[in-house]
């Protein structure tokens, strides 16, 4: 998400860490800070905006200073502005960090430095309250007072920082989020991305979770939590820079379908009480009093967030009893829809950006429903023009077709739906610890699909798949929406024609299309209706289509009917979506791949639709 440099040695520090920055900038970032030391005190530069936008206001003179840290952000709590760029400071500005990743306690620690150690708060973040606990324990020794007080953080991050009082020294720390020592002739780097240290070193030593280390120009020293010194051997990087960016994956597409069981771990974090299965969204803002008096939702959204909304329709339906209607933007635009008093708008957009989503929530507005929009870019301008915002916390998408971020949309409705259930007492409280225990295995899940073992299954299929122009995607019930996206993807990336029908409906016009050979992938995972789907299933099979089932584990008659098929863990019909698209994506990634495309920029497609 955000990325981190730091440097020490005899180089000009300013110089070298915004290279480094600009080296994490195919990340996606909103603003961007570098902290010096210089004789004594910090010297901080922050700015909302890009690299480029923080060089711009660099006070001259700065080449004297050899030691700082430097970040470039990707907001989550607070807006991308100067005020709540990194670094942040101590209340003397004597110690200034940069972090990535999440403070969940923050707002328990911010009471308790606030109320009862008088310290004084100036941004939005979770991360100021780490410059001001860090002070709490600091008489010298960052070291030492970072290995205090992230006993009391709960999160995941990765943290570098400086004080004032120790020329040369930095300071880091990381728990579930990456953090690279490079090691230099008389200097050393630190970076959250190895892209950033490759122009200098290849040598490097990883910090493992829960590991601290202090960094100067010659040393380096790491330990764990109890202050307990660590030998960590040095590691080679072997990789180029392109490859380096990509983690090492041929293409951000596959590296963002690997990222997915992290990306849907963040978006159900802290929001989720395992204990009491009671789901936290009173952030979201709305009072319980409006989410009662709801009579119906619009959810409105394109493309792949579009097939992520009828998904959503289907459960907050099923969990809430409420009407949803489900619209592409560009249409919901120009069809006068019949928009009500106590009527809700759910706008989904990844980028926040989409022109007709944007159109479609300033009509909901002129006509005073109220707005939430699902997205994963803080300040974009769905997320400013909405009346409350669900943060989809997937981090940067830079693949122009969407996998991680869909993945996060639906668990964004999940929550969603079952908060409202709560609100509303409309949802058993069995059926939603069912759901909540689903939910919270979802991460483990999506790893085991992601196994090396079931990828080689999916490529041999790919190959056959890749040789046709043309091929089928059915399903029914919760399964047809992912037979939508699926063909979406297939289309979008590996330019083959692919048609989703709910399965139900071959019969009445498209068998006519079947013939021996053809690829038809079928989703059969709802138990509800497996018969149905195997009964339609068998159409295929009398025509010579050859059919490649996506289904759960234990449905055992699948694998009788077809030629080939992928197993999904056992899931309860309504989370099925979560998994399902897994491999739908990696079956569009490897055909696409076995003809040759370019995966990450399909032609005649963008990123971010800022056109209607
Ligand atoms: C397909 C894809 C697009 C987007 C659509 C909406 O892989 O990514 O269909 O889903 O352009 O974009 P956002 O979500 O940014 O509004």
């Amino acid at each position: 998400m955000c990325g981190i440099v730091g440097y020490t040695g005899n180089r000009t520090a300013a110089a070298l860490l915004l290279e480094g920055l600009k080296k994490l900038e195919y990340r996606g970032y909103d603003s961007a800070g570098l902290a010096l030391q210089q004789e004594g005190r910090l010297i901080i530069a922050k700015k909302a905006g890009s690299v480029a936008d923080l060089e711009s206001i660099l006070e001259p003179g700065l080449d004297q200073n050899t030691v700082g840290i430097g970040h470039t952000r990707w907001a989550t709590h607070g807006k991308p502005t100067d005020i709540n760029a990194h670094p942040h400071c101590s209340c003397g500005d004597e110690i200034a960090l940069v972090h990535n990743g999440i403070i969940e306690n923050h707002q328990e620690l911010k009471e308790w430095l606030a109320t009862d150690q008088g310290h004084r708060f100036i941004s939005e973040t979770d991360t100021e309250v780490l410059a001001h606990l860090i002070e709490e324990f600091y008489e010298g020794d960052l070291l030492m007072a970072m290995r205090k007080a992230m006993k009391r953080v709960i999160g995941s991050y990765t943290v570098l920082a400086l004080s004032s009082r120790e020329p040369g020294r930095l300071v880091c720390t990381r728990q579930s989020s990456p953090l690279i020592i490079g090691l230099g002739e008389n200097e050393n780097l630190v970076a959250s991305d190895i892209t950033a240290l490759l122009e200098h070193t290849r040598n490097t030593k990883i910090l493992e979770d829960g590991e601290f280390a202090a960094i100067t120009a010659d040393t380096i020293e790491i330990i764990d939590a109890d202050g307990k010194a660590i030998e960590r051997e040095v590691f080679e990087v072997t990789w180029d820079l392109e490859a380096a960016e990509k983690g090492g994956f041929d293409h951000f597409m596959l590296k963002e379908i690997m990222e997915q069981p992290d990306a849907v771990r963040e978006t159900m974090r802290q929001r989720i009480d395992h204990s009491s299965y009671k789901i936290q969204l009173e952030d979201l803002g709305f009072s319980a009093g409006e989410l009662q008096a709801i009579e119906k939702f619009y959810i409105i959204a394109c493309g792949t967030a579009y097939h992520a909304g009828l998904v959503g329709k289907n459960v907050i339906e099923s969990l809430t009893g409420i009407p949803v209607e489900v619209d592409v933007a560009s249409e919901f635009r120009y069809r006068e829809p019949l928009l009500k008093k106590n009527q809700m708008v759910i706008v989904i957009s990844q980028s926040g950006e989409t022109a007709d989503t944007l159109a479609a929530l300033r009509l909901a507005r002129q006509s005073d429903l109220k707005v939430l929009a699902i997205t994963n870019v803080v300040g974009s301008s769905v997320s400013r023009e909405a009346d409350h915002v669900f943060y989809t916390w997937a981090g940067p998408e830079i693949a122009v077709a969407s996998t991680k971020a869909y993945l996060t949309q639906l668990v964004a409705l999940y929550l969603f739906a079952l908060y409202l259930g709560q609100i509303r007492n409309s949802t058993k409280p069995a059926i939603t610890e069912q759901i909540v225990e689903g939910l919270i295995a979802l991460p483990g899940q999506l790893k085991a699909i992601l196994a090396a073992d079931s990828i080689n299954r999916l490529k041999q299929y790919c190959r056959h798949l890749a040789g046709w122009d043309s091929a089928f995607f059915i399903g029914r019930n919760l399964d047809y929406p992912v037979a939508m996206e699926g063909a979406l993807k297939l289309k979008e990336i590996s330019y083959i024609h692919a048609e989703a029908y709910a399965a139900g409906e071959l019969k009445h016009g498209p068998l006519a299309l079947i013939i021996e050979g053809i690829p038809v992938i079928a989703l059969a995972t709802q138990k509800a209706v497996l018969d149905k789907t195997l009964s339609n299933i068998q159409e295929v099979n009398a025509r010579g289509g050859a059919v490649f089932a996506i289904t759960q584990e234990g449905f055992k008659d699948v694998v009788r009917q077809v030629d080939a098929v992928f197993y999904l863990p056992p899931v309860i019909d309504l989370l099925a979506p979560v998994l399902s698209a897994v491999p739908t994506q990696l079956i569009a990634y490897y055909a696409a791949v076995e003809r040759g495309h370019s995966v990450d920029k399909p032609r005649n497609l963008a990123k971010s639709v800022t056109v209607e």
